[in-house]
This record gives C-alpha cells, structure tokens and sequence, in this order.
C-alpha cells in the first residue's frame, strides 16, 4: 500500500482514539473510552473526560505505533481532532498532538470532528470507494447533524443540526427515565425489540409544515424525551405498570423516523444519491433497517462503514489527515486552538 503514513488523535468526546493509517489503509485504531466512569452520572461528564484523556493518551499512543509497526519519526503528517466537541476534552488532544509534532518535527494538521466521520468511509476494506457528492447523517451522542459533502477535503456543507439534544443523548436519556443503565443506547435497542412500536405514537420533532420551512434539516429530541417522560410519569400516576418494551420501541421508532425522514428529503431536495451513516446510533437496528428500507424505496445508495469505524476514533481522523497531504494542503499553523463549536 502507498500513501502518506499520518498518525490521527481524536479525544472530542469520551473516546480516546489513536489510528494510524497509510493513505486509505488502517494500520492502527487503539481506542480508550471513558464511559464507564460517565455512567453514574447518565451522561458524559467534562472534566472526567479530559482528565481520562490525559491518562489514556500516551498508553494509546505507544499502542497505536506498535500495532501498525512504526515509530513516530517514520509519520509523514500528524491529524488532530480540534472541534467540535467538548473543550477540554479537545484540548488534551491538541496538546499532545503539538508536543508530538514539535518535538519529531511533523507536518501537523487540525481537522473537524464531523468530517472525520464521512473521511472514515474510506477505510473500509470492501474496496468500494467513496463516491461524491453524498448526504452524511452523523448521529452520537454528542452530535446530530446532517451534512452535504461535495469534497471530503474542502466542499462539505452542514445543512441542518440538533437544535438540543443529540439523538444518542435522548437514548441515554430515555433509558435512564425507564431505570435502564448507561449508555442508554444498546439498552433501549435491547428492549425495543420485544415491543410494539405501534403500541404509543411519540411526535417526530420538527416534521410539522411550519418546520419543514426553517427546520427543513434541523433536529430536536428534547420534545420527545419529555413526552416520554410525561408518558410514563401519567402511567405510574394512574398506577398502571409501564410497558416498557412498548416505550422503547416506540421511541426508538420516532428517533429512527425523524432521522431517515430528514437525509432522504436531503438526497430527493439536493439531487444526492447517496447516503453516508456515521457516529454511534448507527449500532441502533432499527436506524440501520428503515435506512435500508428507506434507501432502497428512493434509489438511494447507502453507505455505513463498519461500526468500530462509525464512533468516535482515531483513524477517521488519520484518514481525513491523509486526504490532506494527498492533496497537498499545508499543514495547520501551530497556534490553532480546539474549537468546541468549530464550523465543517
Ligand atoms: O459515537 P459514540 O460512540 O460517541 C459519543 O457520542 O461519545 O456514540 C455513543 C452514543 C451514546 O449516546 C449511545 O447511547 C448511542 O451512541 N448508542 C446507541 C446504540 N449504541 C450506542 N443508540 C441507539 N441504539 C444503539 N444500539
Ligand atoms: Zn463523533
């Protein structure tokens, strides 16, 4: 294989993610999560994470060179994850990423979080390439947002986002008001597969035709986790045993519904035959069926990158640094900083 060999750091979230590739082929991808330190608290807590960063990071490091089998003054380029995401989890990436390439001397170069995620598809061992133009539904816990790339390296377009909650954050949400554990996520596809997602309709957040016109891209699950809520909260008020098989899957139903409605309106608006599925919901089974389903009706390529590659880790974010140097951009200049909100 050729290429350039580019060493990735991801640390935007609660994953620590090492990967080396070299050029379109993964060498290494060492991921350290800190999720089961979030777990009592139901959700992803900031400090906890950049502090489990600072302690993963070199273990990773030395992990990720000796599983692909080089050392660091054999990189070509270092890639670097500088937002979006949560600011001190970004920043100990950074750091390290800089220190790294100060002290072997290493082209460095900042790349987006989002964009890392459709970069990924080009890892996959199938051999397919990545075709372009492509919708991209990105969908964690940390993020939910639909993107139009024209160009991996410098043609990608947010169309639409959560305007609260990620979809991922809902699962953890929901799971935890049914007395599920954390991650909420694979709990509430575990359950909704023995319920009946017709037993109780949840509205489908910003789907009414006034939405569709500002909102036409955008998602909110703020609205159905309290609906949810409410729910339950009038089940057990009636004294009535919550359904809870029922809950999940109708849940799961409306998060899968919403999410598929908005990318296939993206590719039938935008004329994109292709649907590119990223982040850590894509493990849900029901957003990988209706997404089949939903392609295959509208003639509608879809492309979901094997899972260890949907969430969060380094080697996306290698991959997207390998575009780069293959293209012959110019490394970032050393003084960028992690962006918690930085635009694709
Ligand atoms: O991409 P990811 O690993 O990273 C972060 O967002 O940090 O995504 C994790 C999220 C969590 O919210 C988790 O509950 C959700 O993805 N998740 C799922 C499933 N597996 C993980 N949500 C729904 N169904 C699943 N099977
Ligand atoms: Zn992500």
């Amino acid at each position: 294989a050729d290429g350039p060999l580019v060493l990735g750091i991801e640390t935007s979230c609660d994953e620590t993610g090492v990967g080396i590739v070299r050029g379109t082929t993964l060498l290494a991808n060492v991921i350290s999560s800190s999720m089961d330190e979030h777990a009592r608290y139901g959700g992803v807590v900031p400090e906890v994470a950049a502090r489990a960063h600072l302690d993963a990071m070199q273990p990773a490091l030395e992990a990720a060179l000796a599983e692909a089998g080089v050392t660091l003054d054999e990189l070509d380029a270092i890639a670097v994850t500088s937002g979006p995401g949560l600011a001190g989890a970004l920043m100990v990436g950074v750091g390290a990423a800089k220190a790294l390439a100060l002290a072997t001397g290493t082209p460095l170069y900042a790349v987006n979080h989002l964009v890392g995620h459709v970069g990924a598809d080009v890892l996959r061992d199938d051999g397919s390439d990545l075709e372009l133009p492509t919708i991209a539904l990105l969908v964690s816990g940390g993020h939910t947002s639909l993107l139009h790339v024209r160009d991996l390296v410098d043609d990608v377009e947010l169309l639409g986002e959560t305007i609260d909650d990620a979809a991922g954050e809902a699962f953890d949400k929901v799971a935890r008001l049914l007395g599920l554990p954390y991650p909420g996520g694979p709990q509430i596809d575990r359950v909704a597969a023995d319920g009946d997602p017709a037993a109780i309709r949840f509205p489908r957040g910003l789907t009414l035709p006034k939405d569709l016109v500002r909102h036409r891209y955008d998602f909110s699950f703020s609205g159905l986790k309290t609906a949810v809520a409410r729910w339950v909260e009038r089940r057990r008020d009636e004294g009535g045993a919550v359904p809870v098989a029922d809950v999940a899957a109708g849940f799961r139903e409306a998060v899968a519904d919403v999410l598929l409605t908005k990318a296939l309106a993206a590719c039938a608006d935008l004329g994109v035959p292709r649907l590119l599925l990223g982040g850590g919901v894509v493990a849900n089974a029901r957003v990988r069926q209706l997404a089949l389903e939903r392609c295959a009706a509208a003639g509608v390529e879809l492309r979901v990158p094997p899972l260890s590659l949907c969430t969060d880790n380094g080697a996306m974010i290698a991959a997207l640094g390998a575009q780069l140097v293959s293209r012959g951009h110019a490394p970032s200049p050393l003084d960028f900083g992690a962006d918690s909100t930085l635009p694709v």
